[in-house]
Parts: structure tokens; sequence; C-alpha cells
């Protein structure tokens, strides 16, 4: 049995450090002491959850495993799992060898149940990133629960269809559960795509990037402690799906790429080896009007792509690489450019490779028109002329946004919103230390909103901020439905986004996770 490094293991668990260790020494397929198995469970039905008839009922549960993520040994890992209950078995498709949770692929109108079981040794909650739900199905730190603690969530899919996914969002605890292995897709369909005949099956290939760091069989999380957690931890090996030196043996044909940043903080400036431009066909919520090419595209933390690659022109016996390009990242602490661990942000490295290794026996055409994404015009916002402003800088020793730390149910009067309104909203990340003035440097961040898409209308960038901004701006995929936007130090960018669905309390946040379990996100409030 793999010993479970004293780092990994405290700063996964905290308090609840022995539970996992004694789940490390147990059998490897058991789940904890304590799971559903036993009668401590304290259910948890959200207010909203009717319990009624569903399209489709899933069990997902937490749960302490242990995955071969390098050859010949066991890395214990948290990981969601999922079966369905009710419903068409395949909407949960496993995912290999891997510690992600299982893919969900649904399709847009369903009715969907998840009851949710949490049986590792730490109060989590499950968040469907990219879904537009009601409040309570959002899975907001207040509802999280504790180990052998259950919540129903209840909700209709009503986004388009595209590439979302779901992880876990304690308050403090988001870092560690993902990078401990607790994430996965959820893929929507709807009529729309279906009708462009775009590839499917095995030629539609989903690609969850990450980067960690080992030690021996350990994942090792915050290795380097405070620096980490303030600029975001990064790993000196790239997972895709999971597993060490991608290689995806493919067809000599069209492939569609559904490509996840799931690390904690890296970003990415995805290229093709050989210099062919990247074909873009969707974004975060879905697909673009059109196709477009880039010659790279910036993928930050949660941030997602859709890409088109034909591997017919390489051929038969030919392969090709999917490869992060250098680009320059200023983080700058204190006066110095630090980065404690794993491979420094902004050096190139490879992805992931694909050997073409077959002929295909059939292929799909790339459409012209991809879709209509029904975007609203920008003076519908209730505020074009008086975006409300969100400054993204530090302040005593932490990230702030608008000098704000997170408070679980605390709202500002500047994030209240009222039901039925489109605003623009102004993410404005000063650069430096907080807005210090002329030091230059600091941190890009990747900043999202819980509920409705919204769209990107500008970025500017100021003249500290420009060098750096340059070396990715080429890459911002901004034409399509969006919930995370890469901030630039020095730059502004202003979003339109509707409040139109749901009333409630959601999140707004810096997507590193070290970022956000440190209390850079805030609550809005939209008033009915
Ligand atoms: Cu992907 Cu509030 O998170
Ligand atoms: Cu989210
Ligand atoms: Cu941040």
């Amino acid at each position: 049995m793999p010993p479970v490094s004293r780092r990994t293991f405290l700063a996964w668990s905290g308090s609840a450090g022995l539970a996992l260790l004694a789940a490390a020494c147990a059998p490897k397929t058991t789940s904890l002491p304590g799971s559903s198995a036993t009668s401590s469970t304290v259910p948890v039905t959200s207010p909203t959850a009717a319990g009624g008839s569903v399209d489709v009922e899933i069990s997902m549960r937490a749960v302490a495993d242990q995955i071969e993520i390098r050859p010949g040994s066991l890395t214990d890992v948290w990981r969601l799992v999922a079966e369905v209950t009710e419903g068409d078995p395949a909407v949960v498709q496993p995912v290999g060898a891997s510690y992600l949770g299982p893919t969900l692929r649904l399709r847009q109108g369903q009715r969907v149940r998840i009851v949710f079981d949490n049986e590792i040794p730490d109060e989590t909650i499950v968040h469907w990133h990219g879904l537009d739900v009601p409040e309570d199905m959002d899975g907001h730190p207040r509802f999280a629960v504790p180990e052998g603690g259950r919540y129903v969530y209840e909700f209709t899919v009503v986004n388009r269809a595209g590439t979302y996914w779901y992880h876990p969002h304690p308050h403090r605890r988001t870092g560690p559960q993902v990078y401990a292995g607790m994430a996965g897709l959820f893929l929507v369909s709807d009529n729309e795509e279906a009708a462009l005949g775009l590839p499917d099956g095995e030629f539609d290939l989903p690609m969850v990037v990450q980067d960690r760091v080992f030690n021996g069989d350990d994942l090792v999380y915050l290795q380097n402690g405070r620096m980490d957690q303030m600029l975001g931890v990064l790993g000196d090996e790239i997972l895709v799906n999971g597993r060490p030196d991608a290689e995806f043996t493919v067809a000599d044909r069209s492939y569609r790429l559904r490509i996840l940043n799931g690390s904690n903080s890296r970003i990415y400036k995805l290229a093709w080896d050989d210099g062919t431009p990247l074909t873009v066909i969707a974004s975060d919520g879905g697909l673009l009007e059109a196709p477009m090419t880039r010659p790279y595209v910036t993928l930050g933390p949660a941030e997602r792509v859709d890409l088109w690659v034909d591997f017919g022109p390489a051929g038969v016996g030919s392969s090709r690489k999917l490869v992060s390009l250098p680009f320059s990242a200023q983080r700058m602490m204190g006066g110095m450019m630090a980065d404690a661990s794993g491979l420094p942000l902004g050096v190139g490295f490879d992805v992931a490779a694909f050997r073409i290794d077959r002929e295909a026996t059939s292929n799909a055409v790339l459409p012209d028109r991809l879709s209509d994404p029904g975007f609203v015009p920008a003076e519908d916002a209730v505020n074009l002329d008086s975006a409300r402003v969100v400054t993204l800088g530090m302040a005593q020793g932490a990230w702030m946004l608008n000098g704000r730390t997170f408070e679980m149910t605390d709202v500002a009067p500047d994030e209240q919103i009222r039901f039925g309104t489109t605003e623009v909203w102004e993410f404005h990340n000063v650069g430096g230390m907080g807005g210090m003035g002329g030091m230059g440097g600091g941190m890009a961040h990747p900043m999202h909103m819980h509920g409705q898409q919204f769209q990107v209308l500008s970025r500017t960038v100021d003249e500290n901020g420009l060098n750096s901004w340059q070396t990715l701006q080429e890459g911002f995929v901004d034409e399509g439905w969006k919930d995370t936007v890469l901030v630039m130090p020095g730059e502004k960018v202003r979003v339109l986004r509707r409040f139109t669905s749901f009333p409630g309390l959601f999140l707004y946040h810096c997507h590193i996770l070290e970022h956000e379990d440190l209390g850079m996100m805030r609550n809005f409030r939209i008033d009915a």
C-alpha cells in the first residue's frame, strides 16, 4: 500500500486527515466507513426538488479511491462516481482509467435529478459549471454537506448545446478537492446542434487538460504553502483526461475536440505543433455562429473551447501534437518574479499527441454556419455607460474583489441586481500589487459568473500590461457565449449579461481555485 505523504494529506483533508489515511489503507474498492452503506446519511433535499418524475435520475457519489495514474503505481484520489438509476443509461459515460468523474450527456429540455452522496471525509457540494439552474441547485458553498450527507438536485437543462462541467464548490476546499480528482464533463446537446451532423460518437473527443505535482505515487498539493495559494498551484506533469503523456489514436477524418482547462491555475496557449491554425467551433456556452480560425487559443482555468480538426490531410501513419506555446506571464509578488513550483507559467510543452493509425469509413463536413447564438444587443443594458465595476486586486495580503473577501451570504449594495434586467459588468485587473501603481506585474484572473452566460463586449489594456497581453490576445475566443473570461494584468474587460432566468444568490469569482478558496469570490443577488 503506498504511503500517503504527510504534506499531501494535511493539505487535502485538514482535521479530517485521519479519515483519509484510513481510507487509503482500506481495501481498494471499498467506500469509507460512515458512507451510505451505514445509516448515518443525513438527507438534504433542496426545497425546490419536487420529487416528481424526471427524464433522468443519476446517483452521484464523492468517494476516496485509488487510481493507476502513472504506470505501476496507485495514487490516492477523491473522485465523483455516478450511475443512472432511471432513464437512459448512456447519459453517464465512464472516462476509462481516470480519476475524472464520468461524462454526463444530456439534451436541452431534459429534467434531471441527481442524488448526491458525500462519502469523503470533508464537506463538499457539487456545482454544475456553466449551467443555468435555480439558486438551490447551483452548488453554492452554503449548501455543502458533511461526510455521510446527501444533497438532492433537480433541474431542467435549459442551456444550449455545449461543453459544460461539474466540480465541487465548498468554501476553502474547492482547490484541494478538484486537485484530488473531483471533476467531470457535462455535455449538452440540442436540436440545432444535432441538425449539423458534427462528428459524434468516438469522433467527439473530450479532453480535460490539467497539471499536477507527484511525489512518488502521491499527488502533492500546495507544496510551497502560502506562495502556492497566492500564485495558484502549478503542476509539472500535464494530464489529459487524467492520464500523463496523452496519446490518442485517431482515424484519418474530422474530429470535434472538446477541450476543458480543468487546471487549478494554469493558462494554456494551445496550438498545433506544425503551425496549422486552429479551427474553433465553440466556446464556454456552446457553438459559435460560424467556425473561426486562430493561430492559437488562450485557455484560462475553467474555460472551454471546441476545436474542429481534420486528420485526413496528414494521412495514416503520421502524427500531430497539440502543444502549449510560450507566452509572457507576469507573476510578481513582493517585487520578485516567483514561480515556486512546477513548470513555470508561460513555458512551452506538449499537451497531447494524435497518431493517425487507421482509415475512416465515414466523415463529417465542417458547416459554414454553426448556430444562431441569440445574442442580446448592448443597448438592452440598463447601464451601458456606467458599467458595474469589479476591481481585481490585492489588499492586506489577499486577492479581493472590490476590496472585499468572500463571506458566505454577504451581498453588498453594489452586488444587488434587479431580476429581468441586462447589465454591463467591467472586470478591471489593476495589475501589480493591488494597483500600487507603476509596479507592472500582477496576475491574470479568470473571472467566472454563475448563472446565465455572458458576451464579451470589449477589452482594453494599459501600458504596463501591454507586452504580456500581446503574447496571448490573438487566442481569446470572445465571439461566443462565455461564463469565464481571462482578465489580464492591466486589462479592463466589459461583459454583457442578462439576469432573466432565476432570482436568488449566486457567485462570481476568480477561477484560479486557490484564489477562490482564499476569498476572491463574492455573491450577487438577483431580486425578483
Ligand atoms: Cu467552476 Cu463557481 O465555479
Ligand atoms: Cu460555475
Ligand atoms: Cu485570481
